[in-house]
């Protein structure tokens, strides 16, 4: 991980929690943001532990809600689906690169097994505080909740003894030039975690440890992560999932 200024902890409202936090992640805590600074803030906002700017930013901060990505799907988005080779009773896929755990949930909402495996302290907090609340959620969400475990150590520590079915990378891509086009949410993340330096070798590792394909989702236009190349790719408009198949799934 390249080195990005570390976020201040802020409690506002004085939240109990925060102390925990503050343990854990060994992070400073300010009394009072500071104003026309582009610093990142952890603090609860509405009992969800997000990661945003000064509130003068008018920037949404980001955070994980598994309860508001259920209410948000839209059916008909199934490549992801397709990519892990579809719904197979038992499915187990170590999601490599959790981030937010969007896609993780997808894939627990297809009936896998997910371990998320997510690196960066701050980061490993937001999922772990998502976790929490989507297990309290409705009965739905909290179901596909219960197929999600967190892992907050690098996947190339995991992946040593791991061995699942599918290996799921996302690595962070280096920001669009473009950065106008770029949605605000993906900059705020992009600020806290920087870019991922080491996807080769993570890739190398997953085509070891995989039982039956290793999944790798890229931008449509960018080339595969260097290595071996990819057997096929399943493409949409914003998206393109690699595909290393290993071994056939058994029917
Ligand atoms: C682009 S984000 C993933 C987004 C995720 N797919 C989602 O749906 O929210 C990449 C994440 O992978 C994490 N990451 C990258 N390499 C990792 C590794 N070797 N082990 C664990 N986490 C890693 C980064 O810290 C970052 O949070």
């Amino acid at each position: 991980m390249p080195l990005v200024p570390p976020p201040l902890i802020w409690n506002p409202d004085g939240d109990a929690h925060i102390d925990g936090l503050v343990t854990q992640l060994g992070l400073s805590v300010v009394a009072e943001p500071p104003e026309n600074t582009d610093s990142l803030l952890v603090f609860f906002n509405e009992g969800r532990l997000v990661v945003g700017r000064h509130p003068s930013h008018r920037e949404h901060p980001i955070c994980v809600d598994f309860a508001e990505q259920y209410r948000l799907r839209r059916p008909g988005k199934e490549l992801l689906l397709k990519a892990i080779g579809g719904r197979r009773a038992g499915l187990t896929v170590v999601d490599a690169t959790a981030g937010l755990g969007r896609d993780g949930f997808l894939m627990a909402s297809y009936g896998a097994q997910v371990s998320l495996c997510e690196r960066h302290p701050v980061v490993a907090a937001l999922l772990a505080d998502g976790l929490a609340r989507g297990s309290r959620a409705e009965a739905e969400v909290a179901e596909i909740v219960s197929r999600l475990r967190l892992s907050a150590i690098s996947a190339l520590e995991m992946l040593t003894t791991a061995t699942p079915d599918v290996i799921y990378l996302d690595p962070m891509f280096p920001e669009s030039k473009k950065s106008a086009l770029v949605k605000k949410e993906m900059r705020l993340f992009h600020s806290l975690v920087g870019s991922d330096e080491d996807t080769e070798a993570l890739l190398a590792l997953a085509l070891q440890r995989a039982k039956h394909r290793v999944v790798v989702k890229r931008p449509p236009h960018a080339p595969p992560i260097a290595g071996p190349l990819p057997q096929f790719a399943v493409s949409g408009k914003a998206v393109r999932f690699d595909i290393y198949p290993l071994r056939a799934f058994p029917t």
